[in-house]
């Protein structure tokens, strides 16, 4: 399956240099084999895949599940910083496997098991780096969800290490899976659409209630709070800085720009390649809901793309969004329009033009199953899932500009050759994280 258009010469190069001359990675269909010593023990493509699951809440026990629809798979090992957490873990193997896992608390003790093909990582995005670069070292493959990590530098070094460990590392977002999208954004990278000079992605959820403002308090029984704050600043523990509301802490994640952002930015770029952006600008606020969560609830980000614009616009508080639709992206292009979401896609065609047909397509099933599948088969292939690296690095890095335009108030102009931001400083020292003592992440550049 074709995702996406190989690099142009231009890019690749790029990346190859920013790669610091390592072996570049071509995209997805067109490079060679990976040969790993580590893996290549291992029996061929009937064999078990061991899986250590390290971030056990809602994603990684949806995702759990989602692997163990493969006979394959087995689980060795779960890891959660929670008691209760690990407790799901273990009720979903005993259940789908009928055998139970080891429970750990520190992750590193997953990575030092030689019983552990393959890591899934679904820690919130502060915790997605240090695994997955960890992980990369000590062999194993992995699955980390979106975002790829909380800031692009952490991305760059975990693209760093898979390449360097010659890993097979699939980002997780479905979408680059699902049967529709994938036929949509072919079709539109065939050029049926003529040229297309605007993209527009927009997520508009009533669901998202506000969160109040609770008092800081004792983090619960059964909770490692140090060993979840990891890598971030040292707070409070506050009920809202914890499960799930993380998203919405810049020191944890980039709010909905990062959260249905990356989503969506990877199907948009799925219609219109490779290209990096020359620049992001972003305006919203907290216009709708009265809490002490930081990120905005209403945020619209325009990018300037070499030869076509995009817009991602996200708001609380209301589900009608353009074209009826809650959530859903447009690409605008001389013969027509596509419209696209989870329920399938639309031709819209100008009149005038005769070389496309208006249609309605629906939508296929749920992605994830997809998605998983792939990564497994590249486990035992050695060739790289649909959603590798070189790709969740190039698209998490569109999302996360537009978060660091919203939180400067300025344009930022980006220098994709050196992944940093030109003459503003303080817009640049966001490209990076700072870590908490002790931890530090291997192959990390500096602001
Ligand atoms: N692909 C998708 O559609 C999709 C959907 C939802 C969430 N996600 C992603 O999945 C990730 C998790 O989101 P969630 O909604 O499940 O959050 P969550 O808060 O429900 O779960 C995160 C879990 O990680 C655990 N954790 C934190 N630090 C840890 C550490 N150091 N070691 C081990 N475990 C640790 C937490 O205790 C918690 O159980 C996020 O990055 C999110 O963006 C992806």
């Amino acid at each position: 399956m074709t995702l996406m258009k190989p690099l142009s010469r231009r890019t690749f190069l790029r990346k190859s240099a920013v790669a610091g001359g390592l072996a570049p990675l071509a995209l997805s269909g067109l490079a060679p084999a990976w040969v790993s010593r580590a893996y290549a023990a291992e029996p061929g493509p009937n064999s078990k895949v061991r899986l250590g699951l390290i971030g056990c809440g809602a994603m990684g026990q949806g995702d759990l599940q989602c692997f163990f629809l493969n006979p394959e798979v087995d689980c060795a090992v779960i890891c959660d910083v929670d008691d209760e957490r690990l407790a799901k873990g273990v009720e979903i193997c005993n259940k789908k496997r009928g055998k139970t896992p080891d429970t750990v608390k520190d992750f590193r003790r997953v990575l030092d098991r030689k019983d552990v093909d393959v890591v899934l990582i679904a820690t919130p995005d502060h915790w997605h780096a240090i695994p997955t670069v960890l992980a990369c070292q000590a062999g194993k493959d992995v699955y980390v969800e979106k975002p790829l990590a909380k800031t692009i530098g952490e991305g760059r070094a975990m693209l760093e290490a898979a390449k360097r460990h010659q890993r097979v590392v699939q980002m997780g977002s479905q979408w680059r899976s699902c049967k529709h999208i994938v036929e949509a954004t072919d079709l539109i990278r065939s050029g049926k659409l003529g040229k297309v000079s605007i993209v527009r992605g927009w997520a508009y959820l009533d669901w998202l209630p506000s969160i109040g403002k609770p008092a800081d308090c004792p983090s619960p029984a059964g909770v490692d709070y140090d060993m979840w704050l990891g890598p971030a600043p040292q707070h409070a523990f506050n009920p809202n800085r914890f499960h799930f509301n993380f998203r919405w802490f810049w020191d944890y994640a980039g709010g909905l720009m990062t959260d249905w952002g990356v989503h969506l930015i990877n199907m948009m770029l799925m219609g219109t390649g490779p290209d990096e952006p020359k620049s992001a600008y972003s305006c919203g606020g907290k216009f709708v809901l009265d809490d002490n969560s930081e990120t905005p609830d209403s945020q619209v980000t325009m990018y300037e793309f070499p030869d076509y614009t995009l817009i991602w616009e996200h708001k609380a508080g209301l589900n009608n969004g353009l074209y009826n639709r809650s959530w859903g992206i447009e690409w605008s292009g001389s013969e027509g329009n596509i419209i696209l979401n989870d329920e399938g896609y639309e031709i819209r065609t100008e009149r005038k033009r005769a070389n496309l047909d208006n249609l309605r397509k629906p939508g296929s099933p749920d992605p994830r199953p997809a998605h998983v599948r792939n990564f497994l088969d590249c486990v035992k292939s050695r060739q790289q899932p649909v959603l590798n690296l070189d790709i969740g690095h190039h698209v998490s890095t569109v999302a996360h500009l537009g978060s660091i335009a919203y939180r400067t108030g300025r344009k930022v102009i980006w220098d994709p050759l050196n992944e940093r931001i030109l003459a503003d400083p303080e817009a640049n020292k966001l490209v990076t994280a700072e870590y908490r003592k002790p931890w530090s992440l291997p192959y990390a550049r500096t602001a």
